[in-house]
């Protein structure tokens, strides 16, 4: 792949806790508009290099390039979504979806287009206390699309919700990502969902990349096709050679 048309390019030789090395050799470029997944065992090293990717972690020796230019912290160009949606319990839906330029910003036409996007506008006004854990992942990721993000970082985004729950967020993250023409790097254990949703699959062990899988299977996908079925084994062979599962 050509470094130079990249829209993320990162680098991390070391990355360290209390000496003990977690990262090493770490390479990862994404082209614009790519879905790609980091899987991998727990303790691998995954939520720290998107953490690092987020400029939530800058204490370690490697760089990050967004469009060529070195990320010094966190940016409105790159929008975050964890495992829990981590919502504010006394703003309303709009308020938390805008809260990064003002809760007063509520009323901000862009909130209510996303919360319509997302399916929530009816929950507008509400606490997130009224809402299902579906409905709180769709409101942060209404909120990750807030600032217009050109990278989208997600980490294990869709593992506390049911398995119905989880198929209707992997098909509305792929539509607002088509539309918004955001590019996406996700952290999942599931690998059927990273073989669903990518362009490429990267398989870590032991802090660093040891497999690349390109996914050529056009969209819309059907989950039961034998390109499905042949990423997904391709991508257990690798966990399997690094023993990992
Ligand atoms: N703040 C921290 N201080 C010390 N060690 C840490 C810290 N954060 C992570 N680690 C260690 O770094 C290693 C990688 O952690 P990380 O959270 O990146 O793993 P992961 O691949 O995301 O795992 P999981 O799949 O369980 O979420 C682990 O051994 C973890 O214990
Ligand atoms: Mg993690």
């Amino acid at each position: 792949m050509n470094a130079n048309s990249a829209l993320l390019d990162v680098h991390v030789p070391a990355k360290h806790f209390a000496g003990r090395r977690v990262l090493h050799d770490f390479s990862l470029t994404l082209l614009p508009g790519e879905i790609v997944s980091l899987v991998g065992a727990s303790g691998c090293g995954k939520s720290t290099l998107l953490r690092i990717v987020a400029g939530l972690d800058r204490e370690h020796d490697g760089r990050v390039l967004l469009d060529g230019s070195v990320q010094h912290g966190v940016s409105r160009d790159i929008g975050v979504i964890f495992q829990e949606a981590r919502l504010l319990p006394w703003l309303t839906v709009a308020q938390n979806v805008g809260f990064d330029a003002d809760p007063q910003r509520a009323h901000d036409p862009h909130v209510f287009t996303l919360l319509e996007e997302v399916g929530l506008a009816q929950v507008a006004d509400a606490l997130p206390k009224s809402l299902s854990g579906g409905m709180a992942q769709r409101v942060a990721i209404a909120r990750g699309l807030f600032n217009r993000p050109r990278l989208l970082l997600l980490d294990e985004p869709f593992s506390a919700v049911d398995a119905f729950t989880r198929i209707r967020l992997q098909e509305l993250l792929l539509t607002v990502a088509r539309e918004h023409g955001t590019t996406i790097l996700l952290v999942t254990h599931d690998v059927d969902e990273a073989a669903w949703l990518s362009d490429r699959v990267l398989v870590m062990g032991d802090g660093r990349v040891i497999g690349d899988v390109a996914v050529g299977e056009q969209r819309p996908r059907n989950r039961r096709s034998a390109g499905m079925t042949n990423a997904r084994n391709a991508i257990l062979e690798i966990l399997e050679g690094a023993h990992v599962v």
